[in-house]
């Protein structure tokens, strides 16, 4: 074990296959998603494509009562669980799959031998819950294009074109509301398969038939979807865009219509937060910040540096290196490792998204289930050092990070070899005791310095030490 290393030190490289690119004959592609196509566009004619798309929400957006509710809410969340699933499991090369030269129709015969007999979201739920999440985020359709759940919109989904036919969304989302974990969704702006997505700088070579682009039908579609999404699947805590960096190097700047898009999320489900992992400084309309593979203010993935603004925080971490399944990824971070990634992000005033990437057979990874439950154990003890706190205001220093709620302040020792200086004048501390001892820890002043001295108290073979103060 080693106090030392931090799941950004080591993990935080995107697979190098998902740039892989084999050049591929042009194909036949068009057939069946053509026929998809033409099935949707009845509905989507329909003069209420999109109300929002016709009517331009206020700008600069103002949050409602409602939503800095939620804000803070989310803010308050600590640990939440990122699913990564779909057809690209089955795979088990990871999310990126078919953007490795794949033919998106060879890619989608997958679908007719979906069958996760073992998936049980009752389970999946209870997993999350017992790590100490309160809510989870779902991949309801990645950059492949496949929807998770019974959308009308495309016949490409969960229950029309899997032998499994259940509605595996409709089954998550009961399930997080008899268990009370919050539901979040993954929703992709691109889609690797659809013909009238306008391709970007990915998946390119899916066999897609350049002529039938067509950006607005495409956001018709998606304004669709989202609008089942928020109106048949109960409460839904936001909505978590991907995909907007697919056209960050376009020569004319793309116009993804966001605003209205998420005014529309924000008129279906007024306490529905908007989160979008395009790595920039948030946009006007966004509820939280993500940072992807990096705490706030780091940037070892090269994703991030963008400026920390005062929204709520999220960063997104793997527990090996990939976010979908990899048959081929054991490469996992070890539960003190992750537990240390998590008392990191709080200290930056971030949630912690942990990723897990479930099986083909639908049950999640052996290797993520004992991780879970070694986090969930020491969230048991220490929970309430994690949330709902806010960070210290002199941020990580080289022992380790604090955080605070009301007139405590919860010092996080994650490397027990240094000196733990505070950047707090001994004047204001009340008090000093072991979080879990409840045993005085002693305070003494060098000059401008004040030091702690835990001694005895701290255990090296604990991920983290935690240092109870009680301020003036
Ligand atoms: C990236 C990847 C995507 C993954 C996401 C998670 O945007 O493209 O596959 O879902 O990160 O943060």
């Amino acid at each position: 074990m080693n106090h030392k290393t931090s799941p950004t030190d080591s993990h935080l490289l995107s697979t190098a296959d998902d740039e892989s690119v084999l050049v591929l004959s042009t194909s036949s592609i068009m057939k069946n998603i053509t026929t998809l196509r033409n099935l949707t566009i009845g509905l989507l004619a329909a003069a209420s494509i999109s109300a929002a798309a016709d009517t331009l929400p206020p700008t600069p957006y103002t949050p409602t009562p409602e939503i800095i509710k939620a804000r803070q809410q989310f803010r308050d969340s600590g640990l939440g669980i990122f699913i990564h699933w779909g057809i690209y499991s089955m795979f088990g090369q990871n999310e990126w799959y078919l953007n490795r030269g794949i033919n998106a129709e060879e890619y989608a015969k997958a679908a007719s031998g979906f069958y996760p007999a073992n998936f049980d979201a009752s389970q999946w739920v209870k997993t999350f819950k017992d790590a100490g999440a309160e809510y989870i985020c779902f991949t309801t359709r990645h950059h492949d294009g496949f929807s998770m759940w019974d959308t009308k919109q495309s016949d490409y989904n969960i229950v029309k074109a899997t032998p499994f036919k259940r509605d595996i969304l409709r089954e998550i989302a009961d399930e997080c509301q008899k268990q009370g974990l919050r539901l979040h969704l993954y929703y992709s702006h691109i889609d690797w398969t659809r013909p009238d997505y306008p391709s970007g700088r990915t998946g390119k070579e899916t066999g897609r038939d350049s002529t039938l682009v067509d950006w607005p039908h495409y956001y018709a579609f998606m304004n669709e979807q989202l609008k089942e999404l928020l109106t048949d699947y109960g409460p839904i805590g936001a909505i978590w865009f991907d995909g907007w960096w697919d056209h960050d190097e376009d020569k004319t700047p793309f116009d993804w219509q966001l605003q209205p898009q998420y005014a529309m999320i924000h008129e279906l489900q007024p306490s529905c937060l908007v989160g979008n992992n395009h790595h920039q400084s948030p946009f006007d309309g966004e509820d939280i910040q993500i940072f992807e593979r990096d705490l706030p203010g780091e940037n070892t993935a090269g994703l991030s540096g963008q400026e920390i603004s005062p929204l709520p925080l999220e960063t997104c971490l793997t527990m090996n290196r990939s976010w979908g399944y990899t048959v081929k990824d054991r490469d996992y971070l070890s539960a003190d490792d992750l537990i240390r990634g998590l008392v990191r992000t709080a200290g930056k005033g971030a949630n912690l998204l942990l990723n897990v990437g479930p099986q083909p057979n639908g049950e999640l990874p052996h290797d993520a289930i004992v991780r879970l439950q070694t986090i969930g154990k020491w969230m048991d003890t220490y929970a309430l050092t994690i949330r709902p706190t806010s960070a210290a205001d002199f941020g990580e220093q080289p022992w380790g990070v604090a955080t605070c709620r009301d007139n405590k302040m919860y010092l996080h020792i994650l490397d027990p070899e240094k000196k733990i200086i505070l950047p707090i004048d001994k004047k204001k501390i009340k008090s000093a005791v072991g979080y879990l001892s409840r045993k005085p820890v002693k305070i003494s002043k060098n000059g401008s310095e004040t030091i702690l001295l835990p001694g005895e108290e701290i255990d090296p073979s604990q991920p983290d030490y935690v240092i109870e103060l009680t301020l003036k």
